[in-house]
């Protein structure tokens, strides 16, 4: 029986005997091949469906190690500044452990089904009047003048936890891919598979660690840029972030790998996040197409060699962003209860 990614990865965890460990069963993932993207790139695509976690994205990889270290700390209250997922992973490890959690979210810009999260878990949710940025910058603050563990990405134990997404992937591949590809938004998640291929590597579990593709949107691509941005904006708001945290790591994990970060627009974005629902069967939100559209962008630039290995990281259950998936899908048709008028609305007669 699976029992959360602590206990299957423990001695390559910062675990104890001594740490209780605070879990919801998360990791173990679905590594699903794509046919339909690798025919489109000639590759031979895959991929770490991380919605499949418990609160339906990959941040519960992290949180069970940042909340179990809490804990063993004697912390009573955890926080953290989130464009969503982060805090609905806090709200959730938080009620399992019976401790405090505090979230502090951009005033407008999460995904109503997160929000639903934070709330239905029993966080105490502030909607601040500002970006991801400047609520990080206020986490930072209050974990440090008052009793309150911070376990956002800045937190180290997070990243060992989301490390442990590339040991899955190179039990299931027998090696490592070629290239990885994921979405970057304040860039933990990029450095942390880093992390993972690089010790498999030094451990000889693996022959290769991927050259790191990692994906911004747009108009929040701070790392592309080489410059904040002040006042980012994309349709993908878990990944509106215009000042990473982990932005030197990314820049390591990029260089040593012989990869690339690079934006991906809004329009790419959405065609992604189509193809995904409607040809590979998978419901991912914005954000997570990132992955996938940047995939596709390099293909088309010449970037992916034929007949590499590729996995996309789709980091977030589609489900997160109802109201924007029902925005862009055609309207239902009303019908009357008539098995005629049923069959004349459906083409089949
Ligand atoms: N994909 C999704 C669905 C996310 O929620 C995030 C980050 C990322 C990708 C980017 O990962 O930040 O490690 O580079 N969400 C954070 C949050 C910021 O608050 O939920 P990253």
């Amino acid at each position: 029986m699976w029992r959360g990614l602590i206990e299957a990865y423990r001695d390559r965890l910062p675990i104890t005997e001594a740490t209780p460990v605070v879990t919801l069963h998360e990791g173990n993932t679905p590594l699903l091949p794509a046919p339909v993207l690798s025919a489109r790139v000639g590759a031979d695509v895959w991929l770490k469906v991380e919605g499949a976690n418990p609160t339906g994205s990959f941040k519960d990889r992290g949180m069970t190690v940042a909340v179990s270290k809490a804990i063993e700390g004697g912390d009573k209250a955890i926080i953290c500044a989130s464009t969503g997922n982060t805090s609905a992973s806090a709200a959730a490890y938080a009620a399992r452990a019976g401790i405090t959690c505090a979230v502090l979210v951009p005033q407008g810009k999460i995904a109503l089904g997160k929000l639903a999260q934070a709330l239905v878990h029993g966080a105490k949710l502030l909607q601040v009047q500002g970006n991801f940025d400047d609520c990080l910058a206020l986490a930072g603050k209050l974990a440090q003048d008052f009793p309150v563990a911070l376990v956002n990405s800045v937190n180290i134990y997070r990243l060992h936890g989301q490390k442990t997404a590339a040991f899955e992937i190179v039990e299931a591949l027998g090696d490592a891919p070629d290239i990885h590809c994921l979405p970057v938004g304040n860039a933990g998640n990029i450095s942390a598979y880093w992390m993972g291929y690089s010790e498999d590597l030094r451990d000889g579990n693996a022959t290769k660690a991927p050259r790191m593709y990692g994906f911004q949107a747009a108009g929040a691509a701070p790392i592309v840029t080489g410059q904040m941005v002040p006042e980012p904006s994309t349709i993908a708001t878990a990944i509106r972030i215009g000042n990473p945290a982990s932005w030197t790591k990314a820049v390591d994990a990029r260089d040593a790998s012989d990869g690339l970060i690079s934006a991906v627009t809004d329009r790419e974005i959405l065609s992604a996040y189509r193809l995904l629902a409607r040809e590979v069967g998978v419901f991912v939100e914005l954000g997570s197409a990132a992955s996938v559209a940047g995939l596709l962008q390099q293909a088309d630039a010449g970037r992916v060699p034929a007949g590499s290995r590729v996995v996309c990281t789709v980091t977030g259950h589609g489900l997160k962003d109802p109201e924007w998936a029902i925005s862009t899908a055609p309207a239902p048709l009303t019908v009357a209860n008539d098995a005629i008028a049923a069959a004349r609305a459906l083409d089949l007669a």
